[in-house]
């Protein structure tokens, strides 16, 4: 059950271990308040420093009366007018509580849309306000201990008694403002808080969620959450809140965006070499000695792939590279009785000409075996024989495997390989 406040905590709980015995093992450090009292020199309630030592990207703090007396610049009138612009980002999130069923409806309005909302349980959420509205931007000030580029944007809400987008978690920081009217918070500060999505929505709603704390919040006050909390604001009344997003990109943006740019300025005459190529061991084969030259030339990029990881990468990168005509199959996976018959029918199994075909060994029997970017598991013997041949006969012992079927089966579906026609009957 959540708590109905929030329980301040401070670090004198940490006394309570400082008895005789010795700790068996170091214990975290017990979690600093959740909640502190702004004052008129200390917005957060700290000096900037402790809150970035403390709470930042760790915690989440509870500033009561952080932002007393800001006058809100912005109507929820405002706001709906913001919503009807072609170019602003806005979404309504409806929650329909007899069938505990969400839905989102994408902006941008009409004045009619918000004639016909409900009573209550919706909200209306608009992007990026500080680009729109120079008072708005101006709650900005209140983070101005952070870099300005670590700042995405002020969302602002508009929620109706009841509204909010349901429990979720946010992959960046978030300092939530309270501007006009109540609206409670339930958050979970459980570090293995499940973390599973309801399949039955767009919004990325969690499928589970146990509130550790609850609190109302007033206006003026604001709740800054780290990434990955999950949360819950509902509306008690109409209400609205500023959010103060921050923005982090994903490690993987990095990457992409740095190889891109390391790539821009490479020449395409360094590529791909092997002076040192022996005789093929088996026809299409990708092996230790080829992965060890792709890791030697991509350097620094391939020092964080292992071994298994680089293998798979490279053979759906080689087997798509440069190819001249897009493959597609019917979408329609046959079943594996169909694919039975077809071959007792007499059908050989064709390549696509396009296709490029790889594989890798797993042990001594089976393998990767990738086809224009596709990959499927099979027996050894079939990835050789794919890789060595444009037709394999339908009575061939490389087909008799159970899970060769199932990768014939796969391949068929994007189009790799096809049946040969129906052989001619004799007269
Ligand atoms: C809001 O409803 O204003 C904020 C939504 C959120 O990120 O939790
Ligand atoms: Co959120």
């Amino acid at each position: 059950m959540p708590k109905k406040t929030a329980q301040p905590r401070t670090n004198n709980s940490q006394s309570a271990q400082s008895s005789s015995a010795k700790p068996r093992a170091r214990a975290r450090p017990a979690a600093p308040a959740l909640e502190v009292n702004a004052s008129n020199d200390m917005p957060l309630g700290m000096p900037p420093s402790r809150f970035l030592t403390q709470y930042w990207q760790k915690h989440p703090l509870l500033i009561r009366g952080a932002l007393a007396g800001w006058q809100v610049p912005i109507t929820p009138e405002d706001l709906a007018g913001l919503a009807c612009e072609e170019t602003v980002l806005a979404r309504i999130v409806h929650r329909e509580r007899k069938r505990a069923l969400w839905t989102l409806q994408p902006g941008p309005y009409s004045e009619a849309t918000f004639t016909g909302l409900p009573e209550r349980d919706w909200t209306l959420l608009v992007q990026d306000v500080d680009k729109w509205d120079a008072e708005v931007a101006g709650l900005l000030d209140f983070v101005r201990f952070l870099p300005t580029w670590r700042i995405d944007d002020v969302m602002v809400s508009y929620a109706t008694d009841g509204g909010g987008v349901g429990p979720h978690i946010d992959q960046y920081d978030v300092f939530l403002v309270q501007g006009i009217g109540r609206r409670r918070w339930s958050i979970s500060t459980e570090r293995n808080a499940p973390r599973a999505l309801r399949p039955d929505t767009d919004l990325k709603l969690l499928a589970e969620f146990a509130p550790t704390h609850s609190f109302a919040l007033e206006p003026g006050d604001v709740l800054y959450l780290p990434p990955d909390v999950p949360h819950d604001g509902v509306a008690e009344g109409a209400c609205m809140t500023f959010s103060i997003g921050m923005r982090a990109p994903a490690e993987s943006e990095l990457l992409l965006d740095l190889a891109e740019h390391l790539a821009e300025h490479m020449p395409d005459t360094q590529r791909y070499s092997d002076p040192d190529l022996r005789p093929a061991r088996a026809r299409g084969l990708i092996d230790s000695a080829v992965l060890a030259r792709v890791r030697a030339q991509l350097g620094p990029f391939a020092q964080r792939i292992k071994a298994g990881e680089l293998a798979l990468w490279f053979g759906r990168m080689i087997t798509r590279y440069r190819s001249a005509a897009l493959i597609t199959g019917n979408g329609q996976a046959a079943s594996l009785e169909q694919v039975r018959v077809m071959l007792l029918s007499g059908r050989a199994l064709l390549r696509h000409p396009f296709a490029r075909f790889a594989w890798i060994e797993h042990g001594a029997e089976g393998a990767s075996l990738f086809a224009a970017g596709h990959m499927v598991h099979c027996p050894r013997a079939l990835a050789e024989a794919l890789c060595a041949n444009a037709r394999i006969e339908p009575d061939d012992a490389v087909l008799r495997d159970g899970s060769a079927l199932t990768a014939l089966r796969d391949l068929l579906a994007v189009g790799c390989v096809q049946f040969a026609r129906a052989p001619r009957k004799r007269a």
